[in-house]
């Protein structure tokens, strides 16, 4: 390399730092560390995405990618988006039935496993001890992958403790790197904890605009378990795309209603997991760490609760 090569390899490297500690200050200065759960770290892998940090120390992304509802191809090539898009978080399930489509996915990624972090859920077929660890199993076998960093109990139903049991020792042996539970209302959690060895390092539950879950909220951030917003779009239900104070925010900051609902989450402290099958909205939905909701926007949000599930058909 001659002597104008060198300072001009030098002069990049400088701008290179420069720009990531700016954005680093805006980060942690102007934008001020949300409330949350555990501790925000900023993950250099993870394309900018910060962690949190479980109640069993492991870090895990705020923000992940979700796969209910995708099948077949488009499960894959969503996946395969997203993962090479920047998301690290892909959260299945037995009953979504695309576990060997995300598995495939992750392959074809060739992002190396460990900067994944692969979550899949219990179903309540296979509650249980035994049957829980089967069921375990087969959900490696399908995501060909040797362990998973996070398991959930996917519905309060069956014989919960024999399921708990099993997963707490999957945990102690390594296969999971943290346990947890979806869909328990606090009395259902207070109840497992009253046995339980592990206590569950999550718990995903349907929250979004329109059902914020305040007190579920409080019981887990006293509790020190981190919690998760499935449907964090409620799907588009209620016409939550088009609602009219998310869409003047939105205008405010130059952003959509799906990004102003993400940050939304991410401001609370909670970890969301929007689905998408179209590039355009995987993109967009990582694109919310650049603003900040100030306190009139969160107040405006906070009245929009409806303090009621979008999913009746699922209670
Ligand atoms: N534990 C449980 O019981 C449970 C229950 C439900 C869900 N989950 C998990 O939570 C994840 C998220 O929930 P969800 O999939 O039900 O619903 P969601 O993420 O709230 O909404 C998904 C819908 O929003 C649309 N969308 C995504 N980004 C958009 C954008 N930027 N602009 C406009 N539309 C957008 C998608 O359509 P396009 O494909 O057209 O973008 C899709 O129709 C699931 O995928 C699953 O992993 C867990």
């Amino acid at each position: 390399m001659n002597s104008q090569n060198q300072k001009n390899e030098i002069n990049r490297r400088k701008f290179l730092q420069n720009t990531a500690l700016a954005a680093a200050g805006i980060y942690l200065g102007i934008l001020g560390t949300p409330k949350l759960f555990g501790n925000v770290l900023m993950d250099k892998d993870a394309k900018g995405i910060p962690d949190v940090k479980l109640n069993n120390g492991l870090k895990m992304p705020i923000l992940g990618f979700g796969t209910y509802g995708l099948s077949g191809e488009v499960c894959q090539k969503s996946v395969v988006e997203a993962i090479s898009s920047g998301y690290r978080l892909i959260d299945t399930a037995k009953v979504y039935g695309n576990e060997v489509e995300v598995g495939k996915a992750i392959k074809q990624s060739g992002i190396d496993r460990k900067q994944l972090f692969v979550t899949s859920k219990l179903w309540v077929d296979d509650a249980g001890y035994e049957n829980a660890k089967k069921g375990f199993e087969e959900t490696l076998r399908k995501l060909q992958v040797d362990y998973l960093d996070l398991y959930l109990i996917h519905r309060p139903r069956g014989d919960v403790k024999g399921s708990w049991k099993a997963m707490e020792e999957l945990y102690k042996a390594g296969k999971i790197k943290a346990i947890g539970i979806s869909n328990f209302n606090p009395e259902q959690l207070a109840d497992l904890l009253s046995y339980a060895e592990v206590k569950p390092a999550i718990n995903q539950i349907e929250t979004h605009a329109y059902f914020q879950q305040t007190n579920d909220y409080k019981v887990l951030k006293q509790g020190n378990i981190q919690m998760q917003a499935w449907a964090p779009f409620a799907e588009g239900r209620n016409g939550l795309f088009t609602n009219e104070t998310l869409t003047q925010i939105a205008k405010k900051h130059n952003k959509t209603t799906a990004q102003v609902s993400l940050r939304w989450h991410f401001q609370r402290g909670i970890v969301a997991i929007p689905r998408s099958s179209q590039r355009a909205h995987i993109l967009e939905n990582l694109n919310i760490f650049d603003f900040k909701l100030d306190d009139t926007d969160m107040k405006a949000i906070e009245k929009l609760d409806l303090n009621r599930t979008q999913f009746p058909e699922w209670s």
